[in-house]
């Protein structure tokens, strides 16, 4: 049988992946028909709780939604991020990673990261942990304002590097977090496993976003999100006819009390 991620990799250069992170059984169950990947992303630190910063996200933060998440996905490959100082050394990492293996049933973990993290990912494939890499902003390392990736010649050589690392130490695809179009292209022609891009252009192999993003259900304005519907005002309107009919006691009716 052939796996998820093999496909996933198949895909390369024949049809655009399409992936969406998702935090609960039900949104995870919605959206699984139409995405190839679903990831379970340490945004939700900033998304559901507030953080100032992912670094706040907790392993059993992580693995309590994903567990939720599990629920609700029978088509996509399942990929769970591993959240800040859970694999900072290779023993570490590991036992984290199978933790999180173990208890989520997931396909696969996202790990931020380069040539500072090459170690710990050789050691992880080596211990058959799928992994997917994570290039370009690193939100568990930045300092200061979001800026893109690829303005400076130092920035691009060291992105090319990155990428070729990672797809020898053998993670089954990167994510590309707001790199420039230009070097977008060059890594995505440069490499045989998927770039899947967030604010990198339509020249990566797929596209990632936030759903809470494309929802309108947060306040980002990124210039990369795009809202697709508005369920923040869908959400509002279900609880103004609520109100209406409680009020005005036509609701519950005959048809819905016992
Ligand atoms: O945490 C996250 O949601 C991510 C993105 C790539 C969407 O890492």
């Amino acid at each position: 049988m052939v796996s998820k991620i093999t496909k996933i990799k198949s895909l390369k250069n024949k049809s655009k992946i399409v992936c969406l992170t998702a935090y609960s059984k039900n949104t995870a169950q919605a959206i699984d028909k139409y995405t190839n990947i679903i990831l379970v992303g340490d945004s939700l630190g900033s998304t559901l709780y507030n953080f100032k910063s992912t670094r706040s996200v907790t392993l059993e933060m992580m693995i309590k939604h994903s567990k939720s998440v599990r629920q609700g996905i029978s088509n996509s490959l399942m990929v769970v991020d591993m959240p800040y100082n859970t694999y900072n050394k290779p023993s570490q990492a590991l036992k984290n990673c199978k933790k999180v293996m173990k208890l989520t049933k997931c396909d696969a973990v996202k790990i931020e990261g380069g040539l500072k993290k090459i170690k710990i990912i050789k050691h992880l494939i080596k211990n058959k942990i799928p992994i997917m890499g994570h290039l370009g902003i690193l939100p568990q390392s930045i300092k200061g304002k979001f800026k893109s990736k690829g303005r400076s010649d130092k920035e691009r050589n060291e992105l090319v590097r990155d990428c070729k690392l990672l797809e020898e130490a053998g993670v089954f695809s990167i994510v590309l977090e707001c790199v420039e179009r230009k070097l977008s292209r060059q890594i995505t022609n440069l490499i045989k496993i998927p770039t899947i891009g967030i604010g990198s252009s339509n020249n990566c192999d797929g596209q990632i976003l936030v759903l809470d993003d494309i929802l309108s259900l947060t306040e980002s304005k990124m210039k990369f999100i795009k809202k697709f519907v508005d369920v923040k005002n869908l959400i509002a309107y279900g609880a103004k006819k609520f109100k209406e009919e409680v009020k005005s006691k036509k609701y519950p009716s005959k048809k819905y009390s016992y």
